[in-house]
């Protein structure tokens, strides 16, 4: 959701702001802001604007702001539209204090009740500005001590930085359910939402917890926990580069992310091989029934993931939204094993649900891509993904190294408890390696498939189907192409369409059918058969080359051919990736920051 970005050192504090704010403005873009200790004048100075980094750096351009600790924000709004008064930071009423936060103050209106009472005026309609005036009412002579008492009355899930000119040579952090964490550099030290927003600077981090702060300044870092005590905590680096965290010459971050999947698929079956001692395969022996959480596109992955965990580990499997999950009884004991699945590793629905889910016994497997994530430190067993920051808003590399994994993962468990042999699991193996190759075939499609873009970018509604391993690629199809192009879209099970669906389906109705040669194959064309009956315009995915499946399509997209039919869902999902992608650019979307959304969902 929003993004936080702070920073104490020797450099100038106004362009290391900026840029960590462009590198986390995929987690929110309707306003932003940054707060200045001004080292001539001593105080506070703040800058804002509505719209996006470009917004708030043409606007500051040219003006003095000389100071080496600053916070900044960019904002996805919760509590108030979009607007300078309430983009952050927010100040205190004698501007002493400015703060910057991401997250939700649940009891902020009895707060600010009480603060209307004591004299204090309200500039904005956020829920944030009540942390910058209890900080103002509650100074005791030291920021610390300060922070601590105000983290003891508000009550939410909030990441907030705090600068003040009663004690300017420090930045005050408190983490408590929304991501943060601190950089550490040489006389220079950062706070940030996420690591990419810092990688420029330094690779050397410490994840703050729940509940834990941080008093940084240009030589140091103490981290305490609520209760004032101090906290060792031990930094980790990270391998990721900046280059990672750059558009390198394609023309969107989601574009590059696309094309990365042959290299990402890679990384991820080779981070896989060098983890096999993971304690999760010695724990699986004892596991009785399965639960995959997750939320959108992990959803997705998750979805495909219950087919090859019931076929190779054979434990019955459901897989269910996080944001659900967690507010039903559903039992789970010491021998269910949850498997939450998530890109950032800090989507609150499916970090809470792992919580408590392990509160009630059971066992927590994640499967994450941001190392140092919460959801990774808060699980029993974690499986990464190998592909560096993923920028774009809409998720697609981390989504195909999610379903090798859960391959990888369902292979691996399956050889443990006694499912396949050694030289079952080998033969997979070798024909999984071929991956790569094959993504990179269909990549050789983009030309094709931006063609196709063409010929519906206008239409209002498209429907995605396909069958078995298959049908979850159909719903991340629809999801890809509505979050990025705003157009309807909707996936289907094909074998579902005739219970309703169907009567959609007239002769300005593009339906993407996924019809890969497997065993359902045929069935696949019958239910393809029955959108042509209805004048539908098919757009096949296929590798068949079959006379009657061209003479139903209207369009073909090309496929590889797989040797096992278990990879097909890996391969069909990326020429739907470049139909959103392409989609979207024709109509002039902005792909990597759709309106409304933000990367990482820390709300619930
Ligand atoms: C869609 C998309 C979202 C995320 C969802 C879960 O392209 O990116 O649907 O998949 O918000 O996020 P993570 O995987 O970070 O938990």
């Amino acid at each position: 959701m929003c993004g936080i970005v702070g920073y104490v050192g020797y450099r100038k504090a106004v362009p290391v702001l900026l840029h960590g704010l462009q590198r986390l403005e995929y987690r929110g873009y309707d306003s932003a802001g940054l707060a200045v200790l001004d080292e001539k004048s001593k105080k506070i100075i703040v800058e804002k604007q509505v719209g996006k980094i470009k917004d708030l750096q043409e606007y500051i351009w040219g003006k003095e702001i000389n100071g080496n600790i600053g916070i900044a924000h960019t904002r996805w709004a919760t509590h108030g539209p979009p607007s300078i008064e309430n983009a952050h930071p927010h100040t205190s009423k004698s501007e002493a204090f400015a703060v910057v936060h991401n997250g939700i103050i649940e009891n902020y209106a009895k707060l600010k009740d009480e603060l209307i009472k004591k004299g204090y005026q309200f500039k904005s309609q956020t829920d944030t500005e009540v942390i910058a005036h209890l900080l103002e009412e509650y100074y005791e002579k030291d920021l610390l001590t300060t922070v601590l008492k105000v983290a003891k009355m508000i009550e939410g899930a909030y990441a907030i930085g705090v600068i003040s000119t009663v004690e300017p040579d420090k930045i005050v952090a408190l983490r408590k359910g929304s991501p943060l964490v601190v950089g550490i550099g040489e006389g220079e030290n950062f706070i940030a939402s996420d690591i990419p927003a810092i990688l420029e600077y330094t690779k050397t981090f410490i994840a703050l917890d729940d509940e834990e702060i941080a008093v940084i300044t240009k030589d140091k870092v103490e981290v305490y926990d609520i209760n004032g005590n101090k906290v060792e905590k031990k930094p980790f680096t990270v391998k990721w580069d900046l280059v990672a965290a750059e558009k390198g010459g394609f023309k969107h971050f989601m574009l590059k992310e696309i094309y990365e999947q042959p290299k990402t698929i890679t990384d991820t079956i080779s981070g896989f091989f060098s983890d096999l001692n993971n304690p999760v395969y010695n724990e699986i022996k004892n596991i009785q029934n399965i639960v995959i959480i997750a939320c959108g596109t992990s959803y997705h992955a998750g979805l495909v993931g219950k087919f090859w965990i019931e076929k190779f580990v054979k434990i019955p499997t459901i897989v269910d939204y996080a944001s659900e999950f967690r507010y039903r009884d559903f039992p789970v004991n010491e021998k269910t094993l949850i498997i939450a699945i998530s890109q950032s590793g800090e989507t609150a629905d499916t970090r809470f649900s792992a919580i408590d889910a392990r509160k009630k016994s059971a066992k927590v497997l994640s499967i994450v891509n941001v190392v140092g994530s919460s959801l990774s430190r808060e699980s029993d067993f974690v499986i990464y993904t190998y592909c560096g920051p993923e920028i774009g808003v809409a998720a697609t590399k981390t989504f195909t190294a999610q379903l090798i994994t859960l391959l990888l993962f369902s292979l691996k468990a399956g050889l443990e408890r006694g499912n396949l042999t050694q030289e079952e699991f080998e033969k997979y193996y070798n024909d999984i390696i071929h991956l790569p190759h094959l993504v990179n075939e269909v990549l050789k499609q983009d030309k094709a498939i931006e063609e196709i873009s063409y010929k519906y970018h206008n239409v209002k509604d498209f429907l995605f189907l396909g069958r078995g391993l298959n049908y979850p690629i159909a719903f991340e199809g629809a999801l890809k192409l509505k979050e990025i192009s705003y157009i309807h879209a909707e996936g289907y099970p094909a074998g579902e369409m005739k219970h309703g669906p169907i009567a959609l389906i007239d002769e300005n109705l593009p339906v993407v059918c996924i019809v890969p040669k497997d065993s359902l194959y045929e069935k696949m064309i019958s239910n393809i058969q029955e959108v042509k009956a209805r004048k539908g315009i098919v757009i096949s995915v296929s590798d068949s080359q079959d006379s009657h499946l061209l003479s139903l399509s209207d369009n073909i997209i090309k496929i590889p051919s797989v040797e096992n039919e278990n990879l097909y869902p890996i391969v069909s999902v990326i020429p739907l990736q470049l139909l959103a992608y392409h989609i979207a650019t024709i109509l002039g979307k902005d792909v990597d920051q759709p309106r409304n959304l933000a990367k990482t969902v820390t709300v619930e």
